[in-house]
């Protein structure tokens, strides 16, 4: 029976219907990253939110076959060890978009009327009406969404909504609701009134917001990132909050606790124009229910066909520069004779799939190979009468 370890909170419904489908699912949210390992040793699909999968975990499994993300960004997993054992790796993009955007637009509205510190004083027995009531207002504003992904789109489609001129920039698409596309942040920048990043983090990404671009924001305009905290340099961001009046509001942060509740530590608790969250923006249960259905899609998807949604460790360009394409009868053997062939030169084949027509009768394999099969190679493969036409190409420009 297939195990498999969900180590992180995930809604019982679906964990019911993963049961329905007589599978053997282990439930423990309570895990961390010291002592995943021991738990996934001798299971065959593994769970996870934001719980660390670290390479030891990955190296230690026995029949670790699947890793799936219950959510977006999957930096707490070692895609890295998965490639060199060749695990798995799968997420639900998209599914908890709404509620990050709807966390964003909390956030928004919270730094413009400075709600958190009207609640806090009031608890405190402060009442101060003539200092909150200094707020600017959303409508006319312009805002730049950097990363215009599921989420940044949602987060477009709302602020559009409060009357606000949006730009967004992206690496591959900007389209819809009248958002403006914008290619230089040192133009675009110093024009916004409200930034807010939606980005994965990523090489690229690393520290883009950094002391030269924080320095192209206006003084005293709002800096909100749900994201990933790796994509701002916190230490220029202290900086730019002292010295230009930044307010800032992060769901995300560097010094983030790795459970799921206890201390937390940071410098960024002493600004008082910086509001933190607790890392919650794809925690609604709308949302956590659209991720779950996702999961478990993706689960039985994989046992019923192989078939792997949203697979992220997929090579994404195999460094082939031949293609063979083999029309042939589908009968025992074809196959081993057209690889025996290639084996012979010593041939790699990279990507290969094999394509049954309607009927049963006839099959088409394409295979990438990472060198060029001579001429006498095909023609050795067409001498099998079961073999119908074999074809070779250059895929090299
Ligand atoms: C994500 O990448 O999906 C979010 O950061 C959510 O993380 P969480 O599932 O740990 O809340």
């Amino acid at each position: 029976m297939t195990k498999v370890l969900i180590a992180d909170k995930f809604p019982e419904a679906y964990i019911e219907e993963l049961r329905r489908n007589n599978l053997e699912v282990i439930v423990e949210p309570g895990l961390n990253a010291d002592n995943l390992a021991e738990a996934a040793k001798n299971v065959d699909i593994l769970v996870v939110r934001s719980t660390v999968v670290n390479e030891k975990t990955i190296n230690e499994s026995e029949q670790l076959n699947l890793i799936i993300r219950a959510g977006a960004g999957y930096n707490n997993i070692d895609v890295a060890a998965a490639n060199k054992k060749g695990v798995y790796v799968a997420n639900c993009p998209g599914k908890n978009a709404v509620a990050v955007a709807e966390l964003t637009i909390g956030l928004m509205l919270s730094l413009d009327r400075r709600i958190p510190d009207n609640v806090s004083d009031f608890r405190k027995g402060i009442w101060n009406k003539s200092e909150y009531s200094k707020a600017n207002g959303l409508m006319g504003k312009t805002l730049a969404i950097v990363g215009y992904g599921n989420i940044g789109r949602e987060v477009a489609k709302r602020a559009k909504e409060f009357g606000m001129s949006i730009y967004a920039k992206d690496i591959s698409r900007i389209e819809g609701y009248g958002v403006k596309t914008f290619d230089e942040f040192s133009k675009m920048l110093p024009t916004a009134d409200v930034i807010s990043i939606h980005l994965p983090e990523t090489p690229e990404t690393k520290n883009l917001f950094n002391k030269e671009m924080l320095s192209y924001m206006k003084d005293g305009a709002y800096l909100i990132n749900t994201s990933r905290p790796g994509v701002i340099d916190e230490e220029a961001l202290i900086e730019a909050v002292k010295s230009k009046k930044l307010r800032v509001a992060l769901d995300v942060f560097s010094d983030e606790p790795s459970g799921k509740s206890g201390e937390v530590h940071s410098r960024l608790m002493e600004l008082d124009n910086v509001y933190v969250t607790h890392h919650i923006g794809a925690s609604t249960e709308q949302a956590q229910n659209a991720v779950a259905e996702e999961t478990v899609k993706i689960i039985l998807t994989f046992i019923q066909s192989g078939v792997i949604a949203h697979w992220i460790n997929r090579a994404q360009k195999t460094p082939t520069s031949y293609q063979l394409v083999v029309k042939h009868y589908d009968r025992p053997g074809v196959l081993a004779s057209v690889l025996d062939v290639l084996r012979q030169d010593d041939i790699n084949i990279e990507e290969m799939e094999n394509i049954i027509f309607d009927g049963g009768v006839v099959a088409c394999c394409t295979m990438k190979l990472d060198k060029a099969a001579s001429s006498e190679m095909l023609n050795e493969m067409k001498a099998n009468k079961n073999v119908l036409t074999v074809s070779h190409v250059s895929t090299e420009n």
